[in-house]
């Protein structure tokens, strides 16, 4: 922690690396933490969070070569979106040392990234994360990518941003079920890659909903540190990177499923991570107290909208998971909090029957 009260994370290796500041009042020092060699920007923005793009405009002023807007939502998550973006700033005379900002959700970073990463064949860029996950993950790590019809994030690049900035006060005006949906997912990273702060976490529920600063910015540097040190080891998603995978493999199913519209990400990786739990229980041994914790921490950020149960419904989405290779695809599990193991031999029956009993009250 620095004298501003603001945290320093590294994330990757060297030459793809990024540092995340976290901290409330982060977006003060926009100026003295983007990044840009050339030293000119190009903005764009969700309009959805005002606030942390003005910080932007007012600290970068005349340096700021291009302005706009971004369309936030899932289904304008597209090649042609990044495309636009990228049209844009070829209009604007971007260089190769000129740096973009995206200020938004998973939705915006991951396009602008996107964009980033084919414009010129890779200009740098900076985020700032605007959303509870994307502050925990989608702004880490230098996934970027869009959708296509045939799946989600089947297009993309890694291509990590040089600086995110990370003020959890810009969450204040996030809708409540966003903010939970995202907490699913910071909760993640802590079960499998840090016990302390698990059960710290499991005990802060009741503060993590209702944004307390202090309650976030610990949790949130803790699920970026964990995801931080998986992915040093693991950069472009060979092996260990899947542990991240924890709740996704059922959460993946449910959300198409739903036509990813009954259920957000994170909720339906909480579903997942309920029926990852009763698959440990029996084949990794987790201990009927710690599955108690994880099930009694999602029901106290819940409730979630119920999930799909129709084992007809399910397989189809089962089958098709985008991480599945020939060897088809690994089941993440807990030995315990903290402990995660990865199990090829789970079937997609056993993830069916799971999803058939699993129960969040
Ligand atoms: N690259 C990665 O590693 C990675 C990881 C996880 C998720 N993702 C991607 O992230 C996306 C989901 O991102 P998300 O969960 O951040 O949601 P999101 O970007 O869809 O934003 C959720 C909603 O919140 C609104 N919003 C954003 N900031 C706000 C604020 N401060 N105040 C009020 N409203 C605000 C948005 O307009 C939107 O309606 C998905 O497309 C997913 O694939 C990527
Ligand atoms: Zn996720």
């Amino acid at each position: 922690v620095t004298p501003a009260g603001r945290e320093r994370i590294p994330v990757g290796r060297d030459g793809e690396s990024s540092v995340v500041w976290l901290g409330t009042g982060v977006l003060e020092s926009t100026e003295e933490l983007l990044v840009s060699p050339s030293g000119r920007f190009l903005l764009f923005a969700t309009p959805a969070a005002p606030a942390a793009a003005d910080s932007v405009r007012r600290a970068l002023g005349k340096r700021l070569l291009l302005d706009r807007t971004v369309d936030d939502r899932e289904s304008a998550k597209t090649l042609d979106a990044a495309g636009a973006i990228a049209a844009e700033a070829l209009a604007a005379g971007v260089r190769r040392d000129d740096a973009l900002v995206a200020v938004g959700g998973g939705v915006v970073t991951d396009v602008v990234g996107f964009a980033a990463a084919i414009l010129l064949r890779g200009v740098a860029w900076n985020a700032v994360p605007t959303t509870t996950a994307g502050m925990a993950d989608a702004a880490i790590g230098g996934k970027t990518g869009v959708n296509h019809p045939l799946g989600k994030n089947l297009l993309g690049a890694f291509h990590p941003p040089a600086a995110v900035l990370a003020d959890p006060s810009v969450l204040a005006t996030l809708p409540d079920r966003d903010h939970r949906a995202g907490l699913v997912e910071a909760l993640k990273a802590v079960w499998i890659g840090n016990a302390d702060l698990a059960a710290r976490a499991e005990r802060e529920i009741p503060a993590l909903r209702r944004r307390d600063a202090e309650a976030l910015r610990e949790l949130l540097g803790g699920a970026i540190r964990v995801k931080a040190a998986i992915v040093a080891d693991d950069p472009r998603d060979a092996s260990r990177r899947q542990l991240l995978n924890f709740g996704h493999t059922l959460g993946h199913a449910l959300e198409a499923a739903g036509g990813f519209a009954a259920l957000r990400h994170g909720e339906a990786v909480a579903w997942g991570i309920a029926a990852a739990v009763e698959i440990s229980r029996r084949r990794a041994g987790l201990s009927a107290d710690e599955a108690g914790r994880i099930l009694a921490a999602l029901s106290a950020i819940g409730p979630f909208p119920p999930p799909e149960r129709d084992p007809g419904r399910l397989r189809p989405f089962l089958a098709m998971d985008k991480k599945a290779t020939a060897r088809g695809t690994a089941a993440i599990l807990l030995a315990a909090i903290g402990s995660p193991r990865i199990d090829p031999a789970v079937t997609a029956e056993e993830w069916l029957d799971a999803a058939a009993i699993m129960s969040l009250s």
